[in-house]
Parts: structure tokens; C-alpha cells; sequence
């Protein structure tokens, strides 16, 4: 086999170029799901596929597939790829790194006029963030039969527009039925958006798995009235409520090592100096590998809210929106990452996704696995967010190698080549 070198030069200038979409003055990205932004980035992505003269088909979520033929057309892909989303205060390299290291392992084939056995396949998944619209990795649920399409269209974002509708306004609602889409397997690559890659030294993370995780609205009810004659008694504060419920999360979290909860979403009504809130609405997300932990988390926050409730004369209603079980990936998938690190000399760990990840929908439909790289401080889902020219082309480099690993894999299986 020829030894087929990715270019992280070229790399980089993608990562750069496509940063100044939704660029912030703090060096992220603000590229929310669905908008005029995240439109402009797939038309630079379409662009660039079909320059290498791939194929682009585009699902009823929004996901795009860009296609290059292999030797064997009847059998189903190969993909690669992530997201082009961000958070509001995103980095440049969250989602990007997946889709543009897909790109660059696609270009380095095409350019080696190399033939795969199967089909190879670059996907941008849409509303990977879920920062818009709730839950996060909402496309690839559809596409592996977790959310009904018609569930994931009628989802609002806070101003009150449907997915459906802001997928329809940029232009990018798709004729296949999202799901209709076979693929032989699925690599993403992905920063590691924590602490160990770096802090071990490692160059590569083998991602054997992603930890279960959920979702909750909480909409706490009170009374508005004046801040300046109600006396202290009387009140029935909403925000005072969540105050003590978002403390509770977190103690609740911090009592299990491995757990981890956040309230990141909070919105207090009427918003007004000299009112006293009578409703807040906020979001909580936890996470654990296990998740009969998260029974118990859910039910201490489910009891702690009722004693709240009453000691404040408040209403708390405590919604689960998403439930995303531990995810493991393909033994096979994770041995191509491992064989495909080693070959290329990296040093390897392997480990569990604290994020969620496309991947892990796809893992339930499909042969998956990732490929983490190290950032800086561990920092994500930060404007600050960093890795390296050197990190970035790793990842890309052991992707590109993990797919073909997998491509001679399924061709010895299948009898071709
Ligand atoms: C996805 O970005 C997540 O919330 O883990
Ligand atoms: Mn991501
Ligand atoms: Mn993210």
C-alpha cells in the first residue's frame, strides 16, 4: 500500500478559513445551528467536496453527505466526518476538526488518485450542539431511529421557530429521508475537550465509548409582585428557587467522582429590577458512565425540588428531555484507530467521551468509533479553545489510516480487490 501522508498545512488553512464564519473578536466561532452562518459554512463545504468531484446528497435534517466512489459501488459507504455547528461561544476546533480532517483525508486520497474498495464518505451531521435546539446530536438520533423526524422539525429554539422552519429558511432541507443512508462504518475525529490527553502526554485518545447522559427542563413558578413592598414573608421568589436547585445540582453531582451536573440555561421572567421573578425556566445536564447513577441524581434533585418547593411555596415541574444511554463503540472500529495510531507512531490512551458525540447515535446503526486529539488546558466550549497544527494533523492522519484499515478490512470480508 502506498504511504499516504495527509497535509496539515492544508489542514490548518481550512481550520483558519472556516473560523472567520461566525469568527468572534475573541478568536471562536458563533455559528449556531440552522442560521445564515451555518449556511454559508455548508455552501464552503459543498464547494470544496465537489471540487474533488464528490457527490453530495443532502438528508430531510439537514445532514450532508459528500460521496467518492470506491471500487465497489453496491456497497455502502465508509463515512467520516462531524459537525459545522458551535455553541454561542464556541472554539474553532469543536465539530470543525471532525468535518475538515474528513475533508483533508478525502483530499489526500483523491490527490493520490487512490481507490477505496467501498464507497468513502465525508458527513456534516446538523445541530450537533443542541445550543439552539434541544437535545444536542438531534440529526444523528433521527438518523439512528432515536427521535421521530416529525419530533425533531416541531423542536423550538428559545424565540419560539421550529427546527423545520430554520432548516427550510437556509435552504438546506434534503429530499433523502434522513436514516435512508447505509453506512459499512463511521470514524469521527473529535478534540478530546478535556484534561488527560495532555496532561499524560499522549497524542492520540482510542475512544472505546461515550457516558450516558441527560437533559431536564425546569420551569419553577412563584408569584410576581412589587420588590419594594412585599415584605420578605410573604414572597414566593422563583429565582430564589432555582438558586437553591442549582446548588443542589451541583452538590448532587459532586457527591460520585465520575458525575458531573450543569445548569447552564437560565431565564428569569419578568426580568425586571424592582419585580420579584414569578417564574424562571433552566436546563440541567448530567452526565456518568453509569447511568443507575444517574437514577439516584435524578431522584435526589426530584426530592430536594419538592422540599424547595414547599419551604418557598413555589410549583416546580422537573422535565427529563433526553436520555442518552453509555454508548460503547465497534471493537473492530477502535482496533482500526489503535493499528492506525501505532503504524503512524503515536502514543496512545484509551478512554470515554465525556461529550456527546454524533458518533455515539451513529454506534447504535452502524460499526463506530472516534479519534480524540489533546487541547489545550482541556478547555472547550470556550472562545480560548486550542490544539495545535501538529495535534490537528495527527488526528487526520490516524483517520484517514483507520478508514482505510477498515476499507482492506471489509474488502478481504466481502472478496474484492
Ligand atoms: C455536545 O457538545 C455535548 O454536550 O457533549
Ligand atoms: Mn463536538
Ligand atoms: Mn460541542
Amino acid at each position: 500500500m502506498k504511504n499516504l501522508k495527509i497535509d496539515p498545512e492544508r489542514l490548518w488553512n481550512d481550520l483558519m478559513e472556516t473560523a472567520k464564519i461566525g469568527g468572534t473578536p475573541k478568536g471562536g466561532i458563533c455559528r449556531l445551528t440552522l442560521t445564515d452562518l451555518d449556511a454559508e459554512v455548508r455552501r464552503w463545504f459543498k464547494a470544496q467536496v465537489e471540487a474533488l468531484g464528490c457527490t453530495v446528497t443532502v438528508d430531510d435534517m439537514g445532514t450532508m453527505f459528500a460521496r467518492r466512489p470506491g471500487l465497489r459501488s453496491d456497497i455502502p459507504p465508509i463515512a467520516m466526518g462531524s459537525h459545522l455547528d458551535t455553541q454561542p461561544t464556541g472554539g474553532k476546533f469543536d465539530g470543525a476538526l471532525g468535518v475538515l480532517a474528513a475533508l483533508e483525508a478525502l483530499r489526500t486520497l483523491h490527490r493520490a488518485g487512490y481507490e477505496t474498495f467501498a464507497p468513502i464518505e465525508v458527513v456534516n451531521w446538523t445541530n450537533e450542539e443542541g445550543a439552539r435546539f434541544a437535545p444536542a446530536m438531534i440529526a444523528s438520533g433521527v438518523f439512528a431511529g432515536v427521535f421521530s423526524h416529525d419530533w425533531a422539525c416541531a423542536r423550538t429554539d428559545r424565540s419560539g421557530e421550529t427546527f423545520g422552519d430554520a432548516l427550510e429558511k437556509i435552504g438546506f432541507r434534503g429530499t433523502e429521508r434522513c436514516g435512508d443512508h447505509e453506512l459499512s462504518a463511521f470514524f469521527e475525529v473529535h478534540i478530546e475537550q478535556g484534561p488527560y490527553l495532555e496532561a499524560e502526554g499522549k497524542d492520540i485518545g482510542v475512544v472505546t465509548g461515550v457516558q450516558a447522559m441527560r437533559w431536564y427542563e425546569v420551569t419553577i413558578t412563584g408569584q410576581d409582585t412589587h420588590a419594594g413592598t412585599t415584605p420578605m414573608p410573604r414572597r414566593h421568589d422563583a429565582l430564589l428557587g432555582a438558586a437553591r436547585m442549582v446548588e443542589m445540582a451541583n452538590a448532587t453531582a459532586r457527591q460520585f467522582p465520575s458525575a458531573v451536573g450543569t445548569v447552564g440555561l437560565l431565564e428569569v421572567k419578568p426580568g425586571s429590577p424592582n419585580v420579584v421573578p414569578g417564574e424562571v425556566f433552566f436546563t440541567v445536564d448530567m452526565r456518568d458512565p453509569d447511568a443507575s447513577l444517574l437514577d439516584r441524581m435524578e431522584r435526589t434533585i426530584a426530592e430536594a425540588g419538592d422540599k424547595i418547593a414547599n419551604d418557598l411555596g413555589l410549583q416546580i415541574a422537573l422535565k427529563n428531555i433526553w436520555t442518552q444511554p453509555a454508548q460503547p463503540f465497534n471493537a473492530e472500529c477502535i482496533a482500526a484507530v489503535r493499528a492506525a495510531a501505532q503504524a503512524s507512531g503515536y502514543s496512545t490512551r484509551d478512554m470515554i467521551s465525556g461529550a456527546g458525540h454524533d458518533a455515539a447515535y451513529i454506534a447504535r446503526v452502524a460499526p463506530a468509533s472516534m479519534i480524540f486529539v489533546p487541547c489545550k488546558d482541556g478547555i472547550s466550549h470556550n472562545e480560548a479553545e486550542s490544539s495545535s497544527k501538529e495535534q490537528c494533523a495527527a488526528g487526520a492522519q490516524v483517520l484517514l489510516e483507520a478508514v482505510l484499515d477498515y476499507d482492506r478490512r471489509l474488502a478481504e470480508r466481502l472478496g474484492g480487490k
